[in-house]
């Protein structure tokens, strides 16, 4: 019986080859000659072509004949990795219905013109074949092309003039140009309007110029399927021809700076599988006809301004959503709580509603969504407590993101999650004080965040000895107290690890070699520094605020991937290392408030790329080195505090062009203040204060450009703080530039982001008059020349200084009467005055009504309210005058506020601090609210 059956299909499978044979046609000749030839100029790394060999070229690897005429109408050649030259004789092959050359590195060379020469051609794919070069126009002949893919991410471009060529391929059905340049295709949409058969449209990243997408309004192309025009700056509002498309599945059209609502007509598009309008300037809510779309899996409208109550569009979402898996709607402007709605889309996998305005609490039957791996909820108004019934069936959840709400977690000690994260971010969370022992049972995470997190007490040792990959670890912000372990230097994996602001103590111990970011400041930790930070890896190394002594070891030098050092505000002492080298990376060095000596270092010269340094109150002494001028990107130089000398170099006017802020404050220079400082033209803060210059105030200071705006542009150029990768795409900020400074009296933080306006040339022995030029300085907002020996009036200019809050110039030589302009100085706060040879009758009203007899003490002259001494003539009269000054006053005030808040709002919003946990613009607000409450109460 077997024999038979066996002998029946050997019979069968004969047959099937001779009626092979018999279809199979010999290879044409002419066709075979063109292969060879296209074989010999072809390179193989390879060796895939090795099975061409013999007549019969359609039997070779990749060919395919037609099975009637015997003519080659497929060469398959995709994923064969050629490269070397297209030998133009395989333009012979006449029938060619498919060419596949996809994968291949052909180094740039543009696409053959031969290619237009295949009529029959209906599949062409060059995607990732390394063309360059421009599209040849030829392309355009092939009128029954059906498909082509040209894109190519790799590091040649493709680039088209026009798109006339295109708007030939009337037979088109898929059109990838994905990643060529096209910025120059101003007529890319009519040409594919010619397309009736579109069905995919891949224009990816394709430098498309702006294009108003409602410039067609006929559309030809209504059988599309898929548009992807992700990532070109079009500029443009959704078009209305989008919603008539009834069988479109996949629409991208994220990062497209489009604006305007998404209208209503969405909810037409029945057949939507996957809607992607992510990173655009889309506003208004999200509509409610979106409930009717039933097919989507995927949703992604992150990045936008959408607005509006998010429970309520989705309560009538989640009826139909059955499928959908991914909902972004992360980084916009929604309201609304969780209850009710987001346990009922049973297949959610990914849930991100991060960065909303969501309250209310997060319900139980989240854990109904048994499919869900990630869950980014941070950054909203979401309150109460989560417990083990939440994660019940939580099983394959893999990120957790809750920071940022007011979430407390109290789950049991004993309790085993059912999940098994890789990342967890609970930053501003309550978990503590324990640290969670639940942790201990997770053996894949890789990022944890539980920073501000109420955590009392030592770090658990099982921490260190993770089974898990761990590479980041931020416990930043609590109540750590105990030691840093000696294995730490054996957790190989480390990449970050942040305890900022505890109560760590003993000492630093050995750094393992793969760490990147290490922040250890404001700690009680002592010692001398570490034999080792790893190897070449750290990046960004934070000691500040501690008790550490001993001296920097030169080894400091040899990181060279190092971009921030800052071990300010410690005991360390000796001279700094002169072993600094040409290093493209360095950014900021912070070794401010120690105990250092001896010369700055020349090599620091050698820094190219540093923006700030920070060597103030320390012990230093010498000149300041010339090789300084080399850091052509310095913004901050701050040397204040030490004992250096010398004159001030003129090399600092010339070459530190960026200078923002430069202090040389309580030290030993002598000699003039140079001309050249007014080239500083982006200054904003000069203290030459406490040192031994003489001679008089340079006219030229009257023309630092960075003072004369006369308009509230706020210049965001000054705000840098070092940003890490946090838990699910959230920032944290560790490191702020921050400057000490006595303004309004007071000695205050700032960081520099404050645009803070100041020139304080004080305790020197400058002499000659005050330069009527300093009124030039529009946005001065302090002005310090107390105690040195200036002459002669007080220019009428100083009331020309809008924004000025604080006027020092007592202790000086000044005589003749307080001018009448100071009385248009409306945001005076601080004012000093005092023993100087001033005379005449105080001026009075606005803001110096304000000032107490302290302001004007030691003038012998003087006389007038605020002081006691009468002026014997009464000046009632003045009275209607001040009422009107006080109240333009309060609302210039009130503008200011009102402006300064605003604007700084906006510019956090619109760095890529979006999520810095430190949100120190709202501290700003609230103390200027604070001033502006105070004047308005010292008005009433
Ligand atoms: C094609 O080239 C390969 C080597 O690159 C060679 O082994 C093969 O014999 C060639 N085939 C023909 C038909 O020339
Ligand atoms: C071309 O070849 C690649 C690699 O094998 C394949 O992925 C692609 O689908 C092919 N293109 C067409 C149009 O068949
Ligand atoms: C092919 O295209 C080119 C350039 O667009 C054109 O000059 C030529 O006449 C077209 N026709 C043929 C048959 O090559
Ligand atoms: C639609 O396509 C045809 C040819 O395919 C063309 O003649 C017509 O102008 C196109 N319509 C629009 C509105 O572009
Ligand atoms: C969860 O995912 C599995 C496949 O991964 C799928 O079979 C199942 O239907 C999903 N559950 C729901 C409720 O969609
Ligand atoms: C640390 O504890 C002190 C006192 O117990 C408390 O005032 C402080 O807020 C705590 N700090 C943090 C970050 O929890």
């Amino acid at each position: 019986m077997e024999n038979t059956m066996n002998g029946l299909l050997m019979a069968l499978a004969l047959l099937c080859l001779t009626i092979n044979f018999r279809e199979i046609a010999a290879c044409i000749s002419t066709e075979r000659d063109a292969l060879v030839a296209f074989n010999t100029s072809i390179k193989d790394p390879d060796g895939r072509l090795h099975s061409w060999h013999g007549e019969n070229c359609c039997s070779w690897s990749g060919v395919s004949c037609s099975k009637k005429t015997g003519h080659v109408i497929k060469l398959d050649l995709g994923e064969y990795t050629l490269n070397g030259q297209i030998n133009p004789s395989l333009s012979g092959l006449t029938r060619l219905v498919y060419l596949n050359l996809s994968q291949s590195d052909f180094g740039g060379v543009p696409i053959p013109e031969f290619i237009g020469c295949f009529k029959m051609l209906r599949y062409l794919d060059l995607s990732h074949a390394g063309f360059g070069g421009t599209v040849p126009p030829q392309l355009g002949n092939l009128s029954r092309l059906s498909f082509l893919d040209l894109s190519s991410s790799g590091s040649h471009v493709i680039t088209a003039d026009d798109f006339q060529w295109v708007s030939k391929l009337t037979s088109l059905r898929y059109l990838d140009l994905s990643w060529l340049y096209l910025a120059a295709s101003v007529d890319w949409l009519q040409a594919v309007n010619m397309l009736h058969l579109l069905e995919v449209l891949r224009l990816n990243d394709a430098s498309l110029p702006a294009t108003d997408l409602n410039s067609v309004s006929q559309i030809n192309f209504t059988a599309l399927k898929v548009i992807d025009l992700k990532n070109n700056e079009l500029n443009s509002s959704l078009p209305d021809w989008i919603w008539n498309l009834s069988s479109l599945s996949d629409l991208d059209l994220s990062s497209c700076e489009l604006s305007g609502r998404i209208p209503d007509e969405l909810g037409k598009l029945a057949a939507l599988q996957f809607i992607g309008l992510g990173n655009n300037k889309l506003n208004g809510a999200i509509p409610r006809s979106m409930s009717r779309l039933c097919n989507l899996v995927h949703i992604d409208l992150s990045r936008n301004i959408l607005s509006g109550n998010l429970s309520e569009a989705a309560r009538s979402m989640f009826p139909c959503m059955k499928k959908l898996q991914i909902l972004n709607l992360a980084d916009n402007k929604l309201t609304g709580q969780l209850s009710g709605w987001c346990e009922h889309m049973a297949s959610l996998e990914v849930l991100d509603l991060s960065e909303n305005s969501l309250s209310g609490v997060l319900p139980t039957s989240i854990s109904r969504l048994s499919n869900l791996t990630y869950l980014d909820i941070s950054f909203n108004k979401l309150i109460g407590e989560l417990s083990e019934l939440h994660f019940t069936n939580l099983s394959r959840l893999d990120a957790l993101v809750l920071a940022s709400n007011s979430f407390k977690v109290v789950v049991k000690h004993s309790w085993f999650p059912p999940f098994q994260l890789t990342k967890l971010g609970l930053h501003g969370c309550l978990v503590g004080p324990q640290f969670p022992t639940w942790l201990q049972s997770q053996t894949r995470i890789k990022m944890i965040d539980l920073g501000s997190a109420g955590i009392r007490g030592a770090l658990p040792d099982w921490i260190w000895n993770f089974s898990s990959p761990m590479a980041s670890l931020n416990v930043s912000m609590n109540n750590i107290t105990g030691e840093l372990p000696a294995s730490l230097v054996r957790s190989k994996m480390l990449i970050t690890l942040n305890i900022r602001h505890n109560q760590l103590e003993g000492y630093i111990p050995d750094m393992p070699n793969s760490v990147r970011v290490l922040d250890l400041s404001h700690n009680n930790l002592s010692g001398s520094l570490p034999q080792s930070f790893g190897d070449k890896e750290l990046q960004y190394l934070s000691l500040s605020h501690n008790s550490l002594s001993g001296v920097i070891p030169a080894y400091l030098c040899d990181i060279i991937s190092m971009e921030l050092i800052d071990i300010s505000n410690n005991n360390l002492s000796g001279e700094l290392p002169n072993c600094w080298r040409m290093n493209s990376s360095m950014y900021v060095i912070d070794f401010s408030s120690n105990n250092f000596w001896g010369e700055i270092p020349s090599t620091m010269g050698s820094l190219s790329s540093l923006t700030a340094l920070h060597l103030s109150k320390n012990s230093l002494s010498g000149l300041l080195p010339t090789s300084l001028q080399s850091c052509k990107r310095l913004l901050v130089l701050d040397v204040g505090e030490n004992n250096l000398s010398g004159y001030i170099p003129t090399w600092i006017g010339n070459g530190l062009q960026t200078l923002l802020l430069l202090i040389l404050g309580s030290n030993q220079f002598s000699g003039e203040i140079p001309e050249e400082l007014s080239q500083l033209h982006a200054l904003q803060y000069l203290d030459l204060s406490n040192n031994k210059l003489s001679g008089s105030i340079p006219r030229s200071l009257g023309k630092l450009t960075s003072f004369l705006s006369r308009n509230l542009e706020w210049d965001s150029s000054p705000f840098f703080q070092f940003m890490v990768y946090g838990v699910g795409g959230a920032y944290f900020s560790v490191y702020k530039d921050t400057l000490q400074a006595t303004f309004r009296g007071y000695r205050l933080t700032f960081v520099i982001s404050f645009l803070l306006t100041s020139i304080d040339l004080s305790e020197n022995h400058l002499t000659g008059e005050i330069p009527s030029e300093i009124g030039n300085l529009y946005r001065l907002a302090s002005l310090n020349l107390s105690r040195n020996h200036i002459e002669g009036s007080i220019p009428e200019t100083i009331g020309n200084l809008a924004w000025l809050e604080s006027l020092d110039l007592s202790w000086n030589d000044l005589s003749g009467p307080i001018p009448q302009s100071m009385k248009s100085l409306l945001f005076l706060s601080f004012l000093n005055l005092s023993y100087n040879h001033l005379s005449g009758k105080i001026p009075y009203g606005n803001q110096l009504m304000t000032f107490e007899g302290d302001s004007f003490l030691g003038n012998e002259d003087l006389c007038g309210a605020p002081l006691t001494r009468s002026c014997h003539k009464d000046s009632d009269k003045h009275k209607h005058h001040e009422i009107f000054d006080t109240l333009t006053y309060m609302f210039t005030l009130l503008g200011f506020a009102f402006g300064f808040c605003t604007v700084s709002t906006t510019f956090i919003f619109s760095a890529a601090s979006r999520r810095a946990y430190f949100q120190f613009t709202d501290n700003i607000c609230n103390w200027l609210v604070a001033v502006l409450e105070r004047k308005l109460s010292l008005i009433r």
